[in-house]
């Protein structure tokens, strides 16, 4: 069995169904990125996978248990992290701070902000701090740094709670080309050692990655596979140029 393994899942609000039947699964360390158009529905897979969103039917597992209709943090401990579209992080606190919490299982900021750190852990956090390339900024507020600092210390603080399957939606948004480029290479980098779901809207990165893609359309599977087959896919064509996107 995958790692996660999607089968017959729907969400239907007020009779529209934004995940329709869907099939999907992702192989451990596997690095997938997701495509579609907007509204497709990636988000919302996102957070019926995390459990913020509950499916209406199907099934999800993951690492051979059902996890359907289960709790975000039930979800969470079991190993599944997720970054949202924006950073999620304690901004007056510092960047060596943010880290440190994040290797905290429960995340309770208060109890953690004057706690003592083992050497082991404050071994972890600087691993951690060079790994995202911040270790330099590690004594600086968070709400000091650059937007794409912020996103790259978020990823930081997913890879300290340790977990088994990263998602990460759509990471780069907002960055500069230079920026993207190094949300890519930090992808790749933690896709050495993680499995990662990546829902990606810009070509060069996805490109780059060079990885298995899935697209989705209105919460349904249109097509799988490399990249160079995906895009010479007439449906996957159509669905684009209808969207007027990218
Ligand atoms: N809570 C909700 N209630 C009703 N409709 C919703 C809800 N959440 C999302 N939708 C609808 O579900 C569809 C899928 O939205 P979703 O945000 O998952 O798309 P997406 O693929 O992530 O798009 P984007 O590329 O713009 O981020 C959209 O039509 C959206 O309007
Ligand atoms: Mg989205």
């Amino acid at each position: 069995m995958a790692l996660l393994e999607i089968k017959g899942l729907t969400t239907e609000v007020s009779g529209y169904k934004i995940i329709d039947n869907l099939d999907f699964s992702v192989e451990a360390n596997e690095l997938r990125v997701l495509l579609g158009p907007n509204g497709a529905g990636k988000t919302t897979l996102i957070a019926m996978i995390t459990g913020q969103f509950k499916p209406t039917a199907g099934k999800i597992f993951f690492d051979g248990k059902d996890i359907t209709g289960r709790a975000p943090d039930e979800i969470f401990l079991a190993g599944i992290s997720r970054k949202f579209q924006v950073p999620n992080m304690y901004e007056t606190l510092s960047v060596y701070d943010n880290v440190m919490i994040s290797l905290q299982t429960d995340r309770k900021v208060f109890k953690y902000m004057f706690k003592r750190v083992s050497p082991a852990e404050n071994e972890r956090i600087w691993e951690i701090l060079e790994f995202i390339e911040l270790a330099d900024r590690a004594n600086d507020p968070a709400d000091t740094m650059s937007h794409g600092e912020r996103q790259w210390l978020e990823m930081g603080m997913l890879i300290g709670s340790n977990p088994k399957l990263l998602l990460l939606d759509e990471p780069t948004t907002g960055m500069t080309e230079q920026g993207k480029q190094r949300t890519a290479q930090l992808i790749e980098k933690i896709a050495k050692s993680h499995t990662v779901l990546l829902v990606e809207h810009d070509m060069h990165v996805v490109r780059r990655l060079g990885k298995k893609v899935t697209v989705l359309h209105q919460g349904k599977l249109l097509a799988e596979g490399p990249l160079a087959e995906v895009v010479e896919n007439e449906m996957v064509k159509a669905v684009y140029l209808g969207k007027g996107r990218h």
